[in-house]
């Protein structure tokens, strides 16, 4: 049996990758063998890629959005695809739908226009489950350690990229389960698992 592909979303300090191992944990330790990874990076070829997005200096805007994409075709060739053919479940902390969100949104650049440019790289291997943590950006921003180059844009761009977010998932009822994050990890995490259960 194939696995699952379910991406966990959402603005800065959300505690995204924290979900995402725990939800993995759960998910191994009941019989369904998973993975987390996480973009932009995953293999040697997005790691690389990584560190000019975050630490480059002038980047352009569709510099930027071409490289997410880059860095994420090789992560879905490299690691997801072959995953889910061998039944192993991918929880992934950001997906395609964080280019749609930044860049479509919050660069401005178009969300379907970002949507096409990615589908070329993915050859159909999409999200099957978008798990939305939602948080006031101000509160996100303030949770955050280390900001990087696209996490130091400041609370007006958060804004527009949560806003993105929230218009996707009123675009994709069937894809979205939207689970607040201002409150206990332990009760989001409980949250999380609950919205995956009931699906499968
Ligand atoms: P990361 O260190 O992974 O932080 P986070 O914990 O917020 O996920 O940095 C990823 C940064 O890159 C974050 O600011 C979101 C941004 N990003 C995009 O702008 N577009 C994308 O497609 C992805 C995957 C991430």
């Amino acid at each position: 049996m194939a696995g699952h592909y379910i991406a966990l979303e959402g603005i800065e300090g959300t505690g995204k990758s924290t979900v995402a191992e725990r939800l993995a944990a759960h998910l191994s330790s009941t019989g369904r063998p998973s993975i987390v990874v996480r973009e932009p990076g995953g293999t040697a070829a997005g790691e690389g890629i990584r560190a000019l997005l975050l630490h480059g200096d002038h980047i352009e805007p569709w510099t930027e959005a071409l490289l997410f994409a880059a860095q994420r075709a090789q992560l879905v060739a490299e690691v997801v695809r072959p995953a889910l053919a061998a039944g192993t479940w991918v929880v992934s902390d950001r997906t395609v739908y964080s280019s749609l969100a930044y860049q479509g949104g919050g660069r401005s650049l178009g969300v379907e226009t970002v949507r096409t440019v990615n589908a070329a790289g993915l050859l159909g291997t999409w999200p099957e489950m978008v798990i939305l943590l939602e948080l006031d950006p101000a509160v996100g921003l303030a949770r955050q350690a280390i900001a990087d180059r696209i996490g130091a844009e400041g609370v007006d761009f958060q804004r527009k990229v949560g806003e993105t977010f929230a218009a996707l998932a009123a675009m994709e009822p069937d894809v979205f389960r939207i689970v607040p994050a201002d409150r206990a990890l332990h009760e989001v995490v409980d949250a999380v698992i609950s919205e995956v259960e009931l699906k499968w």
